[in-house]
């Protein structure tokens, strides 16, 4: 069959790549892609948020199967638009449909859905400008630091974390009143800070059945040691170490069964990934955040460990068959190190030649922010590359990725060479 995936970063040349080993899969699209899906599928060049373009592209390519990447498109309910019009609704669409996006799209929804399942998360209330004196009063009654998180969407920018009660009273009014991220924090959660360490869990279902995949975790801080400015992600490993089996089998119970059984008793239909962020306090695993995809650049070290048939898990979709499958996961520890521009997550240059990505010999170099132009490759965006490799432990791995990455070069590179230092 014709597929067709929706986005542009290392984690859609991770799907590409999975996709395009598929003896199930004929042409494969990206749209828009990057310098690295390039060259093991077609990229079309649409705007993948106007749903009316994706539709003429998918009649035109007679596409049959489309995976999204990125959650925009799926809060802005593309897997509706696609159920909803007759000429295009046999097509698969993985990823949830809008109501279930709203899981990812609104973390006060998410909040009220953890409670209502008696899901355990952090303590939380949520204001509005209406009554931000109730916000004051609410942050005066617990202890510092402070969490407040934008309800909306902020492209990984809406979650702040504060030292001081004076500075998280002023942070909520820019939120609520001086629309610091515009619509998105209209409405602002307050959280209980959580002390603990985190991980990710992703889960695959059908609607009917669920598969757990293996777990990651990423390192989102700009500098060594967590420090300094939230980016989109720095790297990622997996499985994590310290999910053993006792604590996996804690979180199936605590987290992933309600959040199933969940969904069932809402009758949120739900199809595609889903993205579990925890802190796992004192042996306790709580949910931070739900995301409705893959993470990026978790599924640059998560993907490379399943040996499926990504389409045959796709195609299972349509009958709800996911049961029948068995996830074969190879044993052996990945690691991910990002790439990225000089001055990144602040202001970068684009447009700077990268060399040496030929030279590497025992890693998966995925593409991201990045284009080519003739034979060349050139930096396109603050993520540039993603570098994973295989180890027999995560330390392992992590040499062979940055044994690899120094062989790779583009003026102003820059990656963290701490990874793993919390483990
Ligand atoms: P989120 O966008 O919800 O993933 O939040 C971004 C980051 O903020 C998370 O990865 C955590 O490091 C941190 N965080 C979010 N909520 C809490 C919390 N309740 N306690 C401590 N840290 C948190
Ligand atoms: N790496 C975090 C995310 O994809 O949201």
């Amino acid at each position: 069959m014709n597929i067709l995936i929706l986005g542009s970063g290392g984690r859609e040349h991770a799907f590409a790549l999975k996709i395009a080993q598929s003896k199930l899969s004929d042409k494969l699209y990206v749209a828009p892609g990057n310098s690295g899906t390039q060259n093991i599928a077609k990229n079309i060049s649409i705007n993948i948020n106007d749903f009316n373009e994706v539709k003429k592209t998918v009649l035109e390519l007679n596409i049959e199967m489309v995976i999204v990447g990125p959650e925009d498109p799926l809060v802005n309910g593309i897997h509706d638009f696609f159920a909803d019009d007759s000429e295009i609704n046999s097509i698969i669409v993985i990823g949830p449909k809008q109501m279930a996006a709203k899981l990812e799209g609104s973390k006060d929804f998410a909040k009220e859905f953890l409670m209502r399942h008696n899901i355990p998360t952090a303590a939380y209330a949520t204001f509005t400008k209406q009554n931000l004196n109730e916000g004051y009063e609410f942050l005066s009654s617990l202890r510092p630091p402070y969490v407040l998180k934008a309800d909306g969407l902020a492209a990984g920018k809406g979650v702040l974390i504060l030292e001081s009660l004076q500075d998280a009273k002023s942070q909520l009014r820019e939120m609520l009143i001086g629309e610091k991220f515009g619509e998105a924090s209209s409405k602002v959660v307050i959280e209980e800070f959580l002390d603990g360490i985190e991980l990710s869990c992703f889960v695959i279902t059908d609607g009917e059945n669920y598969k757990i995949l293996p777990t990651a975790k990423d390192y989102k801080r700009i500098g060594e040691g967590e420090t300094g400015l939230n980016t989109g992600g720095m790297g990622a490993i997996s499985p994590v170490p310290f999910a053993n089996k006792s604590l996996l089998s804690k979180i199936e119970k605590t987290i992933i069964r309600p959040t199933m059984d969940g969904l069932k008793k809402d009758n949120i239909e739900y199809q595609g990934f889903i993205f579990i962020g925890l802190i796992n306090v004192n042996n306790e695993p709580k949910v931070i955040e739900y995301n409705v995809r893959m993470g990026d650049p978790e599924t640059e070290a998560v993907f490379p460990r399943i040996q499926n048939d990504f389409v045959e898990i796709f195609q299972s979709f349509k009958n709800k068959t996911l049961d029948e499958i068995n996830i074969k996961i190879d044993e052996r520890a990945s690691a991910t190190v990002v790439l990225v521009s000089g001055g990144y997550p602040n202001k970068y240059k684009k447009g700077l030649k990268i060399t040496g990505i030929d030279e590497v010999i025992n890693s998966t170099v995925y593409h991201a922010g990045s284009i080519q132009k003739g034979k060349d490759i050139y930096t396109n965006g603050g993520r540039v590359l993603a570098v994973t490799s295989f180890g027999n432990n995560f330390k392992d791995a992590l040499n062979n990725s940055y044994q690899s990455a120094s062989k790779i070069n583009f003026e102003g590179m820059y990656y963290r060479k701490d990874l793993g230092f919390d483990l």
